[in-house]
């Protein structure tokens, strides 16, 4: 098995394993960020090149560093390799480039947008973005379009990431929507506006790392900040029926699949779980979702009481009432 050294830390992969899912294997903050690879999509990665790192070191047989920085996503670890996140400046400024690049054309519209808050976009352009923009040229922009009844999408903020065609590929059983176009002139499309009827449609809202995919049952009900996310179950016939639950109070404003630290989802849920499951009575709920990333979903939101599993919500209602405190992000 390879032996990877990654900002220091080294760890014995299986053969196969990418410098990406080394460093998550490793955990911690020289895990390079992902705006397109998605562990459970395959064909996944190496679109949007924020995952770069340097390989100074490329094996043990050959030592020769790599010339150019190298998508993570998309590299397979060799024997004895060394690779930079962290602590390669170079690496830390070409991403400031790559974050620069992907805001080209970008509305950076936070303060109205649905994802505000759980945006992994949002979270690299306030790491790594510039303060202003040097781009001097119009910025593309195209109307909103209903894919089907629960599904908005705003092709003004999609980075193609291409991980919402990829479930549609894999994840539902027809794909009537893809990327048409190359280049400036490249659009998420239904091809007419088709509308995606079928019964996991809803995961590529989960998907979408921005807000161009959103859910239109939620849509502008609440900032996420001020909403409780709750793990609850149900039993479903079509999926896991497993699911986060944002509540406000005692209503259920969205309903999403579970996702890990990486936000990546657990359990593709289906179309009747998320759309029309909005009633406390039909889950069970387990208790509140432990938010791992550094979120401001996380902040100031409710502790769990022992040993009923009973959520006490304190925070949020206190937000809520006073309704601004931290909804500044
Ligand atoms: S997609 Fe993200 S970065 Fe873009 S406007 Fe929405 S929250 Fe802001
Ligand atoms: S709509 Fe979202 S998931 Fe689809 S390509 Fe654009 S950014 Fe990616
Ligand atoms: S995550 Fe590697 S290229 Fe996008």
């Amino acid at each position: 098995m390879p032996k990877v050294t990654i900002d220091g830390h080294q760890i014995e992969v299986p053969d196969g394993t990418t410098i990406l899912q080394a460093a998550r294997m490793i955990g911690g903050p020289i895990v390079p960020p992902a705006m397109c690879y998605y562990s459970t999509l395959k064909t996944s990665g190496g679109y949007c090149r924020t995952c770069i790192v340097k390989v100074s070191k490329g094996s043990e047989k050959d030592p020769r560093p790599m010339p150019k920085p190298v998508a993570s996503c998309r590299t397979t670890v060799m024997d004895g390799m060394e690779v930079q996140n962290i602590t390669s400046p170079e690496v830390v400024e070409a991403r400031k480039g790559v974050v620069e690049f992907l805001l080209l054309n970008h509305p950076l519209d936070c303060p109205i947008c649905d994802q505000a808050g759980e945006c992994h976009l949002q979270d690299l352009a306030y790491e790594h973005g510039m303060a202003k923009t040097r781009y001097e040229f119009e910025r593309r922009t195209f109307e909103k379009i209903d894919i089907g009844g629960k599904i908005k999408l705003h092709m003004t903020r999609c980075i193609l990431c291409y991980r919402c065609v990829k479930v549609a590929d894999q994840v539902t059983n027809s794909r009537v929507h893809g990327v048409m176009n190359r280049g400036d002139v490249a659009e998420i499309s239904t091809y007419i506006e088709n509308v995606i009827e079928n019964d996991f449609s809803g995961n590529v809202i989960d998907v979408c790392p921005v807000g161009a995919l959103t859910d239109k049952t939620f849509r502008f009900q609440s900032r996420i900040w001020n909403v409780n996310p709750m793990d609850a179950h149900r039993d479903c016939p079509k999926c896991a029926g497993k699911v986060t639950l944002w509540m406000k109070g005692d209503v259920v404003a969205r309903v999403s699949a579970r996702k890990d630290k990486y936000a990546e989802v657990i359990d593709w849920i289906c179309n009747e779980c998320r759309f029309e499951k909005k009633e406390l009575q039909d889950w069970v709920i387990e208790g509140p979702t432990n938010i791992e990333r550094h979120s401001v979903i996380s902040q100031n939101h409710y502790t769990l009481k022992e040993p009923s599993h009973k959520p006490v919500l304190n925070a949020v209602d206190a937000v809520d009432s006073s309704s601004t405190s931290n909804s500044g992000n």
